[in-house]
C-alpha cells in the first residue's frame, strides 16, 4: 500500500510534470490549478519550459510543440500574437486542450494492424492523410514564403490544404504551389459583391469546394496580441494601413482588383443569414460548407439548407470565448447530421491521439492550424513538413495502436466518454 509521504511527493511530481508539459496551459487540470489559484499560465507557451535548448534542425523536433518557442524566437511579437491570441479570457483556447481530457481511446487488440491505411475520400479525391491545413490568414507574418511554402509542404504529404481569403500570396500561386486544387475559406464581407468577386476567383482557379466562414461576424477582443504588440517596437503603421479594410487588405491579394470601398472594421459578415448562403449556392458549382458549426440545431439546419457539409470549428478559440471545445461539441453534431454530409473538424487538435478521437468520434478529416505556423515560423516550409509528418506519424501510431486499419474503421466503439 503506498504510504501517505510517498502520496504526496508523487501528487507534488504529478503537478510539477504537468506544470512543465504543454498541458501546463490547460485549465481543465483542475488540480493544477487548485494549487494554483493565481491567473493560470499564458496560453501562448504550448511547449514544455526548461526542455532544454531550443531545436536548430525541424528534424531535431520529437513533437509539435517544440517549433512554437523557436517560431516565437523568430516572429515580432505582434505577429507571433496574433497567431497565439484567443479572445478575452481565452477561456474556448484552453478548452480545446482540455476536451481531448474527456475522451479516451478504447483500443480493441488482436486486429492484425501490420498495414494500416490513413487516407480518406472527400468529394472523390483520396489524400494520403486525414489531417488538413487549416486556413490561416497572413502566412507571410511568419515566413516570406507565406502560404506557398505550407502548400509546398502539403503537397510532401499529400493533405487537403484550404487556403483563407485572408492569406497574403493568391489562390492562383497556392493552388499552383500545391500541385493539386485547394478548397478556399470565404470571409464573406458585408457586401455580397466582394463575396461574389472571391468565389469567382476561387472557382476560376480551380477550387472545388468553398468554405464559408460563419463565426466570424462581430468584432473581437483579442487580448494576448494586443498584449504583445504593446512589446513590440517596430511601428506597425509602417507596413500596416489600418485606417480601412481596403488598406488592411494591400497585402492579402485574393482581394487585388476587387472594390472594397465601404467596408468598415475587420469587415466581420454581421448581416450574413441562411439567404446569403443560398445567393452563394446560386453563383457557383462548388460544392458549399460551412465553417465555424457548433451546435446540433445549426448541423441540422445546415443539412437541410442543402448544404454540402460543415466543418466543425471555434475558430482556434477565435471566433468567441463561449468556452466549449469542438471534440466535446463533435458526437452531438456528427448525431444530428445522421450521415447526410461531412463532418470535419478542427481547433485545438496537436497529436495523433487528439484527431483519432475525433476520426472515431464519425468526423472525416482533422485540421490542424496553429502548429504548422509554429513549423512556418521556426524554418520555413521544412518546418511545415516536419510539424504535418510528425502529426501524420503520430496518427498512424494511434491507429495502430488502437486496432483500426483504416480511418473507415475508426467508429464510435473506440473512443469513450471519460467518467
Ligand atoms: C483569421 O482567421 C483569424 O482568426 O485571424
Amino acid at each position: 500500500m503506498t504510504t501517505p509521504i510517498v502520496r504526496a511527493t508523487s501528487r507534488r511530481r504529478f503537478l510539477q510534470y504537468l506544470a512543465g508539459g504543454p498541458l501546463a496551459a490547460s485549465g481543465a487540470l483542475s488540480a493544477y490549478a487548485a494549487e494554483t489559484p493565481s491567473k493560470l499560465p499564458d496560453p501562448m507557451i504550448w511547449a514544455p519550459p526548461g526542455s532544454g535548448d531550443l531545436i536548430k534542425s525541424p528534424k531535431d523536433a520529437i513533437n509539435v510543440f517544440e517549433f512554437e518557442p523557436v517560431a516565437r524566437q523568430n516572429t515580432p511579437p505582434a505577429h507571433f500574437g496574433y497567431m497565439a491570441s484567443g479572445l478575452d479570457d481565452e477561456v474556448t483556447l484552453r478548452a480545446n486542450r482540455d476536451g481531448f481530457l474527456k475522451f479516451q481511446l478504447n483500443p480493441h487488440r488482436l486486429n492484425d494492424v501490420s498495414k494500416v491505411d490513413t487516407s480518406v475520400e472527400l468529394f472523390g479525391t483520396k489524400y494520403d492523410s486525414p489531417i488538413f491545413v487549416c486556413p490561416t490568414g497572413g502566412n507571410q507574418f511568419f515566413h516570406p514564403d507565406g502560404e506557398v511554402a505550407v502548400a509546398k509542404a502539403a503537397r510532401v504529404g499529400n493533405h487537403l490544404q484550404i487556403l483563407s481569403t485572408s492569406s497574403n500570396y493568391s489562390v492562383e500561386d497556392v493552388t499552383k504551389a500545391r500541385g493539386a486544387p485547394i478548397w478556399f475559406q470565404l470571409y464573406a464581407s458585408p457586401r455580397f459583391e466582394v463575396a461574389q468577386a472571391l468565389i469567382k476567383r476561387a472557382e476560376a482557379a480551380g477550387c472545388p469546394v468553398l468554405m464559408v466562414t460563419v463565426d466570424r461576424i462581430a468584432g473581437r477582443n483579442q487580448e494576448t496580441m494586443f498584449r504583445l504588440r504593446r512589446t513590440d517596437t517596430r511601428e506597425c503603421a509602417d507596413c500596416h494601413d489600418r485606417s480601412s479594410f481596403a488598406g488592411r487588405s494591400v497585402r492579402r491579394h485574393n482581394y487585388d482588383g476587387i472594390d472594397l470601398s465601404g467596408i468598415t472594421g475587420g469587415g466581420e459578415s454581421s448581416n450574413l443569414s441562411w439567404d446569403t448562403v443560398k445567393r452563394m449556392r446560386d453563383i457557383t458549382r462548388m460544392k458549399i460548407m460551412l465553417k465555424g458549426i457548433v451546435t446540433a440545431e445549426d448541423a441540422d439546419l445546415a443539412a437541410q439548407n442543402g448544404l454540402d457539409g460543415i466543418l466543425v470549428s471555434n475558430h482556434g478559440g477565435r471566433g468567441e470565448d463561449y468556452g466549449r471545445s469542438t471534440i466535446d461539441a463533435l458526437p452531438e453534431i456528427i448525431a444530428a447530421v445522421k450521415g447526410r454530409m461531412p463532418v470535419i473538424v478542427d481547433s485545438g487538435f496537436r497529436r495523433g491521439t487528439d484527431a483519432v478521437k475525433a476520426l472515431a468520434m464519425g468526423a472525416q478529416a482533422v485540421g490542424i492550424g496553429r502548429p504548422y505556423l509554429w513549423g512556418l515560423g521556426a524554418f520555413g516550409q521544412e518546418g511545415v513538413e516536419r510539424v504535418l509528418e510528425i502529426v501524420r506519424t503520430e496518427t498512424r501510431t494511434a491507429m495502430q495502436q488502437c486496432g483500426a486499419r483504416s480511418v473507415k474503421e475508426l467508429t464510435p466503439g473506440f473512443v469513450r466518454r471519460a467518467t
